[in-house]
């Protein structure tokens, strides 16, 4: 005889396991924004990197924005280097926004979703204004 039991637990485990990778993709597909990066001049870079490491942008940007604020307004210093010697302007406009002049599919897909609202572009000039 057939254990009635174990093929039902059976059938159970084999439809979560076929299953499982069209819930998976349902979940990662809906909501989180996916920040474009294409743009002139990342298009234009041989090496597709931010100024830090990718890791780091994703969740400190805000850090190092505000480290770049104090450095200019405070210090008076405009220049960043990074470990690996490359110098960039600390600057929002001229430099963010410069790699990132999609801040509507950049920067405002993923702070729309994070529902965050830096204030930042009441005194800044935005890429709308650049165009
Ligand atoms: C030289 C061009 C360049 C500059 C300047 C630049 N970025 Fe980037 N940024 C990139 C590239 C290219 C990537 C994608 C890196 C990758 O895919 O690993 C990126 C990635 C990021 C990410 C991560 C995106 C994600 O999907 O998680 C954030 C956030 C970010 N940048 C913010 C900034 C901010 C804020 C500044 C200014 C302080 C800045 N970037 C300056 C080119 C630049
Ligand atoms: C990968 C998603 C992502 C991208 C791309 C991104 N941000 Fe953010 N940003 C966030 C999140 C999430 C927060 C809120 C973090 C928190 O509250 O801890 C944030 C917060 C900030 C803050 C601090 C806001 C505040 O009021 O404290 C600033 C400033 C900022 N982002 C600037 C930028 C700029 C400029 C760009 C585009 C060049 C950018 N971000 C791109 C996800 C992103
Ligand atoms: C009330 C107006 C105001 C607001 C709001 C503001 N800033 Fe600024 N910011 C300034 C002024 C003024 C300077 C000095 C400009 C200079 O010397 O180039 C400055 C300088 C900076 C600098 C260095 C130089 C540059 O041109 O980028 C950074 C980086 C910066 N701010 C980032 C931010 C970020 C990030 C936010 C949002 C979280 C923000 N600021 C919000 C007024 C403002």
């Amino acid at each position: 005889m057939y254990n009635s039991r174990n093929i039902i637990i059976g059938l159970i485990i084999f439809a979560g396991i076929f299953t499982f990778p069209f819930i998976l993709n349902a979940v990662t597909a809906s909501g989180a924004p996916e920040p474009s990066l294409d743009t002139p001049e990342i298009n234009a870079l041989s090496a597709k990197e931010c100024i830090l490491d990718t890791d780091y942008m994703t969740s400190n940007h805000m850090e190092l924005l505000a480290d770049w604020k104090i450095a200019v307004v405070r210090d008076g210093n405009r220049i960043f280097v990074t470990d690996d010697g490359r110098e960039f302007e600390m600057s929002l406009q001229n430099t963010c926004l410069e790699c990132h002049s999609n801040k509507a599919d950049f920067c405002d897909a993923c702070h729309n979703y994070a529902k965050v609202e830096p204030n930042c572009w009441d005194c800044h000039v935005g890429p709308e204004v650049l165009k």
